[in-house]
């Protein structure tokens, strides 16, 4: 089983962590599109365009199923993929059902992209879960790009999570794959009281559903249209066996 699995950057890999905790034998395409980096901010015609490259791509690789490891790229694209091809597309869910659960105060924060909040993906979700919960949007501007150059952004996360805090929420949603790599620093400005939800394992979870088996090398292998120094440094960090030959520089 060859599953393809892509973002705007190495975001995605926080997914592909958890695909592969749960799904070790599977054989992985990772593409990341740095060279376009950050989807955050573009239009969605855009980045519909990127994800039909982006899924073709992949396909013709080998690619049995594709998760789009990116909320953004979700947000604009999931629907007309799975209009497009016929493979399981596996999208990213905002986490805002288990949020609503685990809450106690009956206020929960989002931390995603400008664009993912105005996906009618998110809006369904929310109107379908939040029943009496309030929920906090807040647009992480900066954090993807941080994260793409290595850095952890202090300043940004303490005004967000603060910003998040002061209305009262108990509950934060990582609502972009590129924040489970700042969830360390996330949970300590918010403090022991709150619960941060990273919604890759979910992800995972559901890919293993929509997939026929999970039999293969386990193999790995990563492509990028971007710098290729990050997503080295990234990929090696989540999986110790990757050398330079599990490395490709794309265009597309
Ligand atoms: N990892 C992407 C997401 O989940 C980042 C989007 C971006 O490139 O701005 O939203």
């Amino acid at each position: 089983m060859i599953v393809g699995v892509y973002d705007s950057g190495v975001g995605g890999l926080s997914v592909l962590k958890e695909l592969y905790a749960l799904m070790p034998s599977v054989d992985y395409l990772y593409v990341a599109d740095a060279g376009n980096c950050p989807y955050g901010n573009k239009s969605p015609e855009f980045i519909i365009d990127r994800a039909r490259k982006i899924v073709s791509f992949l396909i013709e690789k080998g690619a049995e199923a594709v998760v789009v490891a990116c909320n953004t790229a979700t947000a604009a694209a999931v629907s007309h993929l799975r209009e497009e091809f016929s493979i399981p597309i596996v999208g990213m869910e905002p986490a805002v059902k288990p949020a609503v659960q685990a809450s106690r105060t009956g206020v929960i924060g989002v931390l995603a992209t400008a664009n993912t909040f105005k996906g009618s993906l998110y809006r369904h979700t929310s109107e379908k879960y939040a029943h009496d919960t309030r929920i906090i949007e807040k647009v992480g501007d900066g954090l993807v790009e941080a994260v793409e150059k290595g850095l952890v952004p202090n300043a940004l996360i303490a005004r967000y999570v603060s910003d998040i805090l002061s209305s009262g929420a108990d509950v934060i949603v990582l609502g972009c794959t590129h924040y489970p790599f700042l969830q360390r620093e996330i949970e300590h400005f918010a403090g022991p009281g709150v619960i941060v939800i990273n919604p890759a394992p979910a992800v995972a979870l559901q890919t293993r559903r929509v997939i026929s088996n999970t039999e293969g090398n386990g193999s790995m292998h990563f492509y990028t249209t971007g710098s290729m120094m990050i997503l080295k440094k990234m990929a090696k960090s989540i999986n110790h066996f990757l050398n330079d030959g599990n490395f490709t520089k794309i265009e597309l």
